[in-house]
């Protein structure tokens, strides 16, 4: 059955589009057929895959001109696929804001569409918009990146207060996957401090991988790559392999023998 991951944190820049394209990239190659899906208006992780403006975007789907199996793309790694996004998503905030059921588009729009997907991962756009509330309504878990700064932890709390009331209201199987400590530099007592606490209060939710602070991994996107067709060998790459497997050991019940 194909399990729906929202990558997702209202804060901005906290690693969302990294951790969506270099967690689906590093599943695929772990030969899971993967799907990202870009819902965000500045389609950053449509540019970190190459993917450039096309009239076959998550817009034209939900809005209904383009059936959902012409809006996904292939992409350069084998297994993973992509629905790129457009600027013009921006404005579905607005034209759908008083439509009823406004939090159920992308999950209808989907429905019937992704069943060949092991993964799906939607890369979230920053804010606790119509948008992310779609996100969360249609996946069955929520995948928190963390960046190891001093206010992560406060925006966490309401972060996971939301969880609980989509899971009240209009999604009941919703559950956090985990939460993964991003832009980690081990050498910074800040960066050990955060995670310290956040293992101390939030426990088994906190991946055991942390994303260490890493140049490849933030140069990759202007080369059109996830970092590991970028550098094969860098920390970064090593770090989102790491995290693949223990992601795909949670969410396989054990995982698979090729991992
Ligand atoms: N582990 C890392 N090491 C170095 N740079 C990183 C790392 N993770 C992310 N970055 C860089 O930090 C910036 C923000 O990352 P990213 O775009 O993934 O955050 P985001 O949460 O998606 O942002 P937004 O809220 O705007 O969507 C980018 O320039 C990215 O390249
Ligand atoms: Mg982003």
């Amino acid at each position: 059955m194909t399990q729906i991951i929202a990558v997702s944190n209202q804060k901005g820049g906290v690693g969302k589009t990294t951790t969506a394209v270099n967690l689906s990239a590093s599943v695929a190659v772990a030969g899971y057929r993967s799907l990202l899906i870009d819902l965000d208006p500045q389609r950053n992780a449509s540019t970190s895959l190459s993917i450039k403006n096309t009239r076959n975007n998550i817009y034209s789907a939900l809005t209904d001109k383009i059936p959902v199996r012409e809006v996904i793309h292939e992409t350069s790694i084998r297994n993973l696929a992509i629905i790129p996004s457009i600027e013009d998503l921006a404005a579905l905030e607005f034209e759908i804001s008083h439509a009823s059921m406004r939090e159920q588009y992308l999950k209808n729009c989907l429905a019937g569409s992704i069943d060949d997907f092991e993964f799906v991962f939607i890369d979230c756009p920053p804010s606790f918009s119509v948008l992310s509330l779609n996100a969360w309504v249609c996946a069955n878990y929520v995948l928190i990146p963390l960046q190891c700064e001093y206010y992560a932890l406060e925006g966490l709390v309401s972060l996971l207060n939301n969880v609980l009331r989509i899971k009240r209201t209009f999604n009941k199987g919703f559950e956090v996957s985990g939460i993964i400590l991003t832009m980690y530099d081990k050498r910074s007592s800040l960066s050990q401090q955060i995670e310290a606490d956040a293992r101390k209060n939030l426990g088994g939710k906190v991946f055991r991988t942390v994303i260490p602070r890493n140049i490849k991994i933030a140069e990759a996107p202007s080369h059109g790559k996830p970092v590991l067709l970028y550098d094969i060998r860098c920390p970064g790459t090593l770090a989102y392999l790491d995290l693949a497997a223990e992601f795909l050991k949670k969410h396989e019940k054990g995982g698979r023998d090729h991992v």
